[in-house]
């Protein structure tokens, strides 16, 4: 595994993708103390004062079809309970499809991008394509902006202790290492059980992107299913906000 320390980036996700393309190797790891431009799901920003968070993404070159590499989605949620358990202390629980809370605020975000190469090119490993798995773990921020006061918070405000960043990180990647050595041997079941053990969303009224019920199960291929009267939704992709 190559870890890449950086004072400053545009986003840890670009890197990945620029080090993809020069060749890096699967498990390379970007670590910034600053990112100029992060970025948060659904096209948002993720924004961190220097110092306050654990920045990072992990290349993934994946085993399998596309359609099988929302696993790692559900994988990247363990290994960020994982570590928080073991560096802070701290339970967290999962808001689907991989939110991480303790209480009901967030103390980290996971955001998987990926890229295929283009047609007819294998990638540099021969693989057929790279995800930049990217992990922002809220860490020694006292306060939030306004706008996030309500819904986040952070090892310190959880723990009243600081934790180094990069005992987070060796623990983050340990536990990475391991839920994704278990998703690329046997399946998504066993991903799958430990997630729903972990589940704060299942059992919740909830509604995404328009579509209203209470969360009932996690589907065998990482799918919410919702339960609405007699019907029953799949949610593939979504914001899951709580009712
Ligand atoms: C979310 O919206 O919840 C996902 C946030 C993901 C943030 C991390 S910080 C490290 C990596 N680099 C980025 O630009 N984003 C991810």
């Amino acid at each position: 595994m190559t870890i890449v320390h950086l004072p400053r980036v545009d986003s840890t996700q670009s890197t990945i993708f620029d080090l993809a393309a020069q060749g890096a190797s699967d498990r390379t790891v970007v670590v910034a103390d600053y990112q100029a431009a992060g970025r948060g799901r659904r096209g948002r920003a993720w924004d961190a004062a220097p110092g306050t968070s654990l920045l990072t993404s992990i290349l993934v070159r994946p085993r399998g079809t596309p359609e099988r590499w929302g696993g790692y989605s559900l994988v990247s949620a363990l290994a960020v309970a994982d570590a928080l358990a073991r560096a802070a202390s701290l339970s967290a629980r999962l808001k689907w499809p991989n939110d991480v809370l303790v209480g009901d605020r967030k103390i980290a975000g996971i955001l998987l991008e990926s890229r295929m190469p283009a047609a007819g090119v294998a990638g540099p490993a021969g693989g057929p394509g790279v995800i930049a798995v990217g992990i922002g773990i809220n860490l020694g921020q006292r306060e939030f902006p306004a706008s996030l006061a309500a819904r986040a918070t952070s090892v310190l405000r959880e723990t009243e202790r600081i934790v180094d960043r990069d005992a987070m990180l060796t623990a983050l990647l340990e536990a990475f290492d391991g839920w994704r050595a278990c998703l690329e041997r046997d399946g998504l079941a066993p991903i799958r059980a430990r997630w729903l053990v972990l589940a704060d969303t299942i059992g919740r009224r909830v509604s995404v992107d328009g579509i209203t019920g209470v969360a009932v199960d996690l589907d065998v291929d990482g799918a919410l299913v919702l339960q609405d009267g007699e019907r029953r939704h799949r949610i593939v992709a979504g914001e899951v906000g709580v009712l």
